[in-house]
C-alpha cells in the first residue's frame, strides 16, 4: 500500500444529491477504502463501529448525517417534519456519548431545521429544508478546517527544534477536518521548518495511534517512534520526552479534560518527570455547561476489543473485562490548552472563559 497524499478523514461529495465519502478506519493501516454514506443509519453505524472516528470528525459526520436522514424522509405536514428531526437527531446523539462535538453539532442542526420547519409559512418553505441543513452542515465542516488550521499556528510556537513530543491516540487529519488538532500542530511546526521526534504510544485496545497516528506522521514525513503505552514512563525518565501534547473529545468548565482512556496516566507521569502537559482542541471540544470531569459521561466499549482485538484471541473466554473508553485528566495537571482562539494557560475556570467567552455553554434545545 503506497498512499501518496495524506489522508482525510471525510469528504461531502456532490450538492444536494450528494454523499459523505468516509475513509474506514477500521482497515488502515493495510488497507485504505473508501465508503459512500448515503443514509444517516450508514452514518450513525460507521460512528459506532469507529470507521470514522474523533470529537471533531464525529461532530462533523453527524451534521452531515442529519442531511442525509431529513433527505430520505417523507412528511406532509410540520409536526410530521419535525418529528423526524428530532428521531435523526436523537439516533445520531446516541452513537458515541463522550465527545461533546457532536452535540454541539447535532444542536446547530436541529435549531435551523427546526427554525425552517415551524416557520408560519412551512409549505413554500419545505422544498428549501435540506438544501438549508446542507449549507449548515458544510459550514461546521468550514469552520472546523479553519479552527483547525488557526490553534495548529498557535501551538507550533511550542515546539522546538530537537524536541521529543509524546502523544497519544490519534488527533491528525484523521480525526477530524483538514489537519487535526495536536497532530495539526506538529504538521504546523514541521512545515515551519522545525524538527523533532514524535513519540506515538500504540493506545491500546483500538490501536489508534499505532495504526492512524504513526501513518498520517509518515505520511507527512515527520520523524516518528512508535511506543507500546506502557513504555511512555521510561521514555521520559530518559529524558527524551520535552512535551507531552494531546487532544480532547470534551473539556469541562473547570478544565477537566476527558481523552482517550491512558491520557490521565501520561498526565501523572509528566506531572511526576516535570514535563510540560499541552492539549490542543478546538472550542467546539468545551462543554460550559458540564462544570468538572466527573460529571462527562465515559463511554464503554465492548470486552471483545480487549480479549479479541482484530480478531485475535488475546485473553480466556468469560474473562471479566472492564474497556472504559476515555479518562479525565484534572485540569491542574495540565499546563496549557491550545485553542483557536488562543492559548488558556494555567488552566481554571476564569480562563477558559476569557479566551472562550460564553460561546461553548451547550444550551440544549433537542427534546
Ligand atoms: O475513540 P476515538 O478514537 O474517537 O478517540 C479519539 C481521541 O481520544 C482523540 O484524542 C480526540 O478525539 C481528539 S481528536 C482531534
Amino acid at each position: 500500500m503506497k498512499p501518496l497524499r495524506p489522508l482525510r478523514a471525510l469528504e461531502w461529495v456532490g450538492e444536494r444529491d450528494g454523499f459523505l465519502r468516509i475513509v474506514d478506519q477500521t482497515r488502515l493501516p493495510q488497507e485504505i477504502r473508501y465508503l459512500q454514506l448515503d443514509n444517516v443509519e450508514a452514518v450513525r453505524e460507521a460512528i459506532v463501529q469507529m470507521r470514522l472516528r474523533g470529537a471533531p470528525a464525529i461532530g462533523v459526520a453527524a451534521a452531515f448525517g442529519v442531511v442525509l436522514g431529513m433527505r430520505q424522509a417523507r412528511y406532509q405536514t410540520a409536526a410530521d417534519a419535525l418529528a423526524h428531526l428530532e428521531r435523526i437527531v436523537n439516533l445520531l446523539r446516541g452513537s458515541r456519548p463522550t465527545a461533546v462535538n457532536l452535540h454541539h453539532a447535532l444542536e446547530r442542526m436541529y435549531r435551523v431545521g427546526r427554525a425552517i420547519i415551524t416557520a408560519a409559512d412551512f409549505r413554500p418553505l419545505v422544498n428549501d429544508l435540506v438544501p438549508r441543513l446542507l449549507a449548515e452542515a458544510k459550514a461546521i465542516w468550514d469552520e472546523d478546517r479553519l479552527m483547525c488550521r488557526t490553534l495548529a499556528a498557535h501551538g507550533a510556537a511550542l515546539i522546538q527544534n530537537g524536541m521529543g513530543i509524546l502523544t497519544h491516540c490519534n488527533t491528525g487529519a484523521l480525526a477530524a477536518s483538514d489537519y487535526g488538532t495536536a497532530l495539526g500542530v506538529l504538521f504546523t511546526a514541521h512545515e515551519q521548518g522545525r524538527r523533532f521526534t514524535v513519540y506515538a504510544c500504540e493506545t491500546r485496545p483500538l490501536w489508534q495511534g499505532a495504526r492512524l497516528t504513526t501513518l498520517e506522521l509518515k505520511l507527512r514525513g515527520l520523524e516518528c517512534v512508535l511506543l507500546c503505552d506502557n513504555a511512555a514512563g521510561w521514555f521520559m525518565r530518559q529524558g527524551k520526552i520535552q512535551l507531552v501534547l494531546v487532544g480532547a473529545d470534551r473539556i469541562a468548565a473547570n478544565g477537566d479534560t476527558a481523552n482517550k482512556v491512558g491520557t490521565y496516566s501520561l498526565a501523572a507521569l509528566a506531572r511526576v518527570h516535570g514535563i510540560p502537559f499541552y492539549v490542543a482542541a478546538p472550542s467546539t471540544t468545551f462543554d460550559l455547561s458540564t462544570p468538572d470531569g466527573s460529571a462527562i459521561p465515559i463511554e464503554q466499549r465492548s470486552a471483545q476489543e480487549v480479549t479479541q482485538p482484530f480478531g485475535l484471541t488475546m485473553a480466556p473466554e468469560g474473562i471479566r473485562v472492564e474497556n472504559p473508553a476515555f479518562d479525565v485528566t484534572p485540569a491542574d495537571w495540565i499546563t496549557g490548552i491550545i485553542t483557536e482562539r488562543g492559548l488558556v494557560q494555567p488552566v481554571n475556570p476564569s480562563t477558559i472563559t476569557a479566551c472562550l467567552g460564553l460561546t461553548c455553554r451547550s444550551e440544549k434545545s433537542i427534546p
